[in-house]
């Protein structure tokens, strides 16, 4: 099971270093990724891994704002996460940019965790698994060190995660087109992550909001 955490726009320096210090004294050898924002990295061992939420498709260069795989590198920073829908959404990040990224993150051997989900219009029009294969057709699913995670966007931080029947089908669907492994993302907390957990084909979650406070997340790791 992958217990990934997205910190998304929180958490500073010292308040980062403070949650790691509480993952690193309670993780076993389980296998937890923490996306953190780039402004919290820090150069240190963890028993976690530690990926990057975002980075531009560079080494270095003229992109004002963004981070190459040169800032990465200091950091040992060689997993990512691509698609998130507030990414595609908020930032207008686009196929084809988001394809750029995927490519240069697998011309680095980097493991990506590429995220995938439905609006709840199309959800409600029962346009999921059409929508999701124009997504996945974007990628080469075939990669060896990709993870993809279902997060349906009507469920992203909204208390109204999709029923454990829901995500079984879902998975089943993606799990027809790839072996990676799949992860569930949408309002996972302590309340749900069990029988989530349970459902074929789950290789894990990814957590946002209940992954920000340290004991929150390490409880619900217990919890799986
Ligand atoms: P959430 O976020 O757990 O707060 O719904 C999940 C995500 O955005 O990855």
């Amino acid at each position: 099971m992958i217990f990934a955490a997205n910190l998304k726009c929180n958490h500073t320096r010292d308040s980062f270093n403070e949650y790691a210090k509480i993952l690193n004294e309670n993780l076993k050898d389980e296998n937890v990724l923490v996306f953190a924002p780039a402004t919290t990295f820090l150069n240190e061992e963890f028993k976690f891994t530690l990926g990057a939420q975002n980075f531009y498709p560079c080494e270095s260069g003229s992109y004002t704002g963004e981070i190459g795989k040169a800032m990465l590198d200091e950091f040992n920073i060689k997993t990512v996460l691509i698609g998130h829908s507030e990414r595609r959404e908020i930032l207008g990040e686009s196929e084809e940019f988001l394809r750029a990224k995927f490519d240069f993150a697998v011309k680095n051997g980097w493991r990506v965790v590429y995220c995938i989900g439905e609006s709840l219009e199309l959800f409600e029009s029962g346009k999921t698994r059409e929508w999701l294969d124009l997504q996945l057709a974007n990628i080469d699913l075939g990669y060896k060190n990709l993870v993809i995670a279902y997060e349906p966007i009507w469920a992203i931080g909204t208390d109204k995660s999709a029923s454990a029947e829901q995500v079984g089908e879902i998975l089943e669907f993606i799990a027809s087109k790839t072996s990676a492994p799949l992860l569930y993302g949408g309002s996972v907390n302590a309340k749900n992550i069990a029988e989530i957990c349970k459902v074929k084909h789950c290789g894990g979650v990814l957590v946002g909001t209940a992954s920000w406070d340290a004991s929150n997340f390490l409880n619900l790791i217990a919890s799986c």
